[in-house]
């Protein structure tokens, strides 16, 4: 029988866990449950017979990969799979998955509550802005830059696009305005929201010569990764601009300096929350059981991420 082991050091909504331990259970295999663990061995040891694994941001690297002898498929339930080490899955021949889409409304709701909680000054009272009539620049242009458009809409903001990998046909088709060199999206947006993966082109990629060009009133809003800012670019940007102000879902390196310098102008998440909703646990974990079902009944490999 397969056993496939749910291993989430920030644990799922409790609706989610049943809702895949069923899916598991109806196709006739065994599930396991691993939840809350602190330390690496405790993956290892839960790791070591099974079959299937499903994580969140769990880190699955070479030795977690060397401990599972039986695996055969880990499913990143979400997003971002920089987590796992694909280029050992692929040696090994274990099957990497994503479950691209199925959290990404609540990601780009939080990404819109931090962009409120910035323009009303961390709600301490004193008068702010509005986000109607502003410019929101969408730096990569995926789902959840897509669902961040769509609520922005109906905030009445002016919503531009940079993504590289999505053609301008698409985006002008959302009545989103194109645009093609990213200097130009930092130049024209007081608001700026990273939805870009954290890969090696991409990693410290938001510095400072990219920060400068934002206009008077700049938020820049991180629900993405904290890797893809360059932090000493961040310091400079916070220091030279008294104007600037950074929101970003998990805290960045740098937290204690901009803490004790610059003041009401930044809030960190103290852990990343932003697909951490009941809906996007049942989305998320419920279609990497169903993807893990498929792959062992028919071979199904169709979100598989190290091809
Ligand atoms: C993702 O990549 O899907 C998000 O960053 C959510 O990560 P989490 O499952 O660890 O909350």
């Amino acid at each position: 029988m397969k056993k496939i082991l749910i291993a989430t050091e920030k644990p799922f909504a409790k609706v989610a866990v049943e809702g895949i331990k069923k899916i598991i259970e109806d196709a006739g295999f065994e599930v396991a449950l691993l939840e809350n663990y602190s330390q690496k061995v405790e993956l290892l040891q839960a790791a070591a017979d099974v079959n299937a694994i499903i994580i969140r941001s769990d880190i699955v690297d070479s030795d977690v990969l060397a401990a599972a002898k039986n695996l055969k498929i880990v499913v990143r339930a979400g997003a971002g799979y920089d987590n796992i080490d694909l280029a050992t899955a692929s040696a090994k021949g274990v099957v990497a998955m994503n479950t691209p889409g199925q959290n990404s409304n609540a990601v780009a709701e939080l990404a819109i509550g931090m962009m409120i909680f910035a323009a009303r000054n961390n709600f301490n009272g004193v008068s702010g802005t509005e986000l109607k009539g502003k410019n929101l620049g969408l730096h990569a242009y995926g789902h959840v830059g897509k669902a961040v458009a769509t609520i922005a809409r109906g905030f009445g903001m002016e919503i531009y696009a940079f993504d590289p990998f999505v053609d301008k046909k698409t985006i002008e088709a959302e009545g989103i305005h194109y645009v093609a060199d990213v200097s130009d999206l930092y130049k024209s947006c007081q608001y700026v929201s990273l939805h870009m993966p954290a890969t090696q082109q991409t990693k410290k990629s938001i510095n400072f010569g990219l920060l400068s060009l934002m206009p008077k009133g700049a938020t820049l809003i991180n629900t993405a990764r904290k890797e893809v800012v360059d932090e000493e670019g961040l310091l400079e940007m916070f220091t030279e601009r008294a104007d600037f102000k950074y929101v970003s879902d998990v805290e960045p390196d740098c937290k204690g300096l901009i803490a004790e310098k610059f003041s009401g102008r930044f809030y960190f998440t103290p852990k990343k929350i932003g697909a951490q909703t009941a809906e996007a646990n049942n989305n998320a974990g419920l279609a990497a059981a169903r993807q893990i079902v498929h792959f062992f009944t028919d071979g199904d490999t169709t979100f598989q991420v190290n091809k």
